[in-house]
């Protein structure tokens, strides 16, 4: 029986991955480890609990020695690390949070795989998870990163990713640990904290208050459905090599405006208000300090190699992203009102 350790796996996309092995693979022990930050929600996998197969240990990848007695006493067979301080905005106002948690935690983890797995690295796997944002900001041509493109970081955030990409290469390179990555596009689904654009802004029409757009709205992203890269993260797990690195993308580019005109229509017509009611919320305010213009993945070698491809359309996905932010109305009161940092206190202390 394997066991495998998911860093982050009480945030948005973590609590994804963690979902999809715990039910995909029974015969992996799946311990998920979180610091719970504001970003940790442990009601995000309310439906696992009780499952012979999920462990959930609350502890903080900055203490090193903490990671080091972990992976000494558990020797896991794998780790798919996605831990993280990741919004860009909380990085232009508090950077060094970024580099503590990203940088060194990372390389805490890197310390502690490379110690347990010393006798026998062979058939054990590393796997960071980061971001497009680490390639900089691309102008309106139709280029796109792939996994040649040079690495030129802007945001406190995507410069902390940046570094704790080159620590896990440096890794392998210098001490043969098996490690991969993969550099994903913006995410977009369920279980999303709402201060990021998608999440945010439904929640604000919801309770008509004003969608607050940096600049002109003109900046693009690719928006990827957050099941799908759970997907490639368990294809790339499975299949990918160590020592490479797979760009992850659904070539779904949008302009911050067009997105949020869409995502008001959509809402116009759930929440039964006049066509044209949610736009009139649009406010927009000063744009956000060394704002990336625009992001766009290349993600031709893992649809080649490795097979895999995005299910869903973007007008679908958000539609269901919608519809589910909509249905848990109790999740979003929880996570706006800071009641769900409660929720560990109440479930898992107590046992
Ligand atoms: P998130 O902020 O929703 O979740 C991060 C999780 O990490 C939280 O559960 C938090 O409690 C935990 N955490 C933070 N600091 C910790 C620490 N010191 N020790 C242990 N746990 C800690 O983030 P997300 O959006 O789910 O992103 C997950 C990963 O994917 C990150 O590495 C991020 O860089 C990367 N990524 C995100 C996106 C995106 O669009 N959200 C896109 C590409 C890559
Ligand atoms: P965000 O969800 O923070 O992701 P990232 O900065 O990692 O791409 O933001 C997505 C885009 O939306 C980005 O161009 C910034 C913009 N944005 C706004 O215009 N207003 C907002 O309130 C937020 C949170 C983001």
């Amino acid at each position: 029986m394997k066991t495998i350790l998911i860093t982050g796996g009480a945030g948005f996309i973590g609590s994804h991955v963690v979902r999809l092995f715990v039910n995909k693979y029974p015969e992996y022990n799946i311990v998920n480890l979180d610091k719970l930050t504001y970003a940790g929600n442990l009601a995000n996998l309310k439906d696992l609990e009780g499952k012979p197969n999920y462990e959930f240990v609350k502890a903080d990848i900055v203490d090193s020695d903490a990671m080091l007695k972990l992976f000494g006493e558990r020797q896991f067979d794998g780790v798919i690390h996605l831990a993280a301080e990741s919004h860009v905005d909380r990085s232009i106002s508090n950077p060094t949070e970024f580099v503590f948690t990203n940088v060194i935690g990372t390389v805490n983890l890197l310390n502690a795989a490379r110690a347990s797995w010393k006798d026998q690295p062979e058939g054990r796997l590393f796997y960071h998870i980061s971001t497009d944002e680490v390639y900089g900001s691309l102008s309106n041509d139709g280029t796109m990163f792939t996994e040649e493109t040079g690495y030129d970081p802007h945001s406190p955030y995507s410069a902390s990713k940046a570094s704790s990409d080159h620590f896990v290469r440096a890794y392998h390179d210098t001490f043969g640990l098996p490690a991969l990555i993969s550099n994903c596009s913006n995410n977009y689904g369920s279980f999303q904290f709402p201060e990021k654009l998608i999440p945010l802004f439904i929640n604000n029409i919801c309770n008509n208050k004003p969608l607050p757009v940096y600049g002109k709205g003109e900046n693009i992203r690719d928006w990827l459905w957050v099941e799908d890269h759970a997907r490639a993260i368990d294809v790339i797990f499975h299949r990918g090599k160590p020592g490479e690195t797979y760009n992850i993308g659904g070539h779904n580019e949008w302009t911050n405006i067009d997105l949020i005109k869409l995502m008001c229509s959509i809402m116009d017509r759930k929440l039964g208000r006049e066509a044209g009611t949610s736009e009139k919320l649009i406010t927009y305010v000063k744009d956000r300090a060394g704002h990336d213009l625009r992001y766009a993945i290349d993600s031709s070698k893992l649809q080649k190699e490795l097979d895999w491809v995005p299910s869903l359309q973007f007008e679908e996905g958000l539609e269901k992203t919608i519809d589910w932010y909509l249905q848990n109305e109790e999740w979003l009161q929880h996570v706006t009102s800071g009641d769900y940092q409660k929720y560990y206190e109440n479930q898992y202390q107590k046992r």
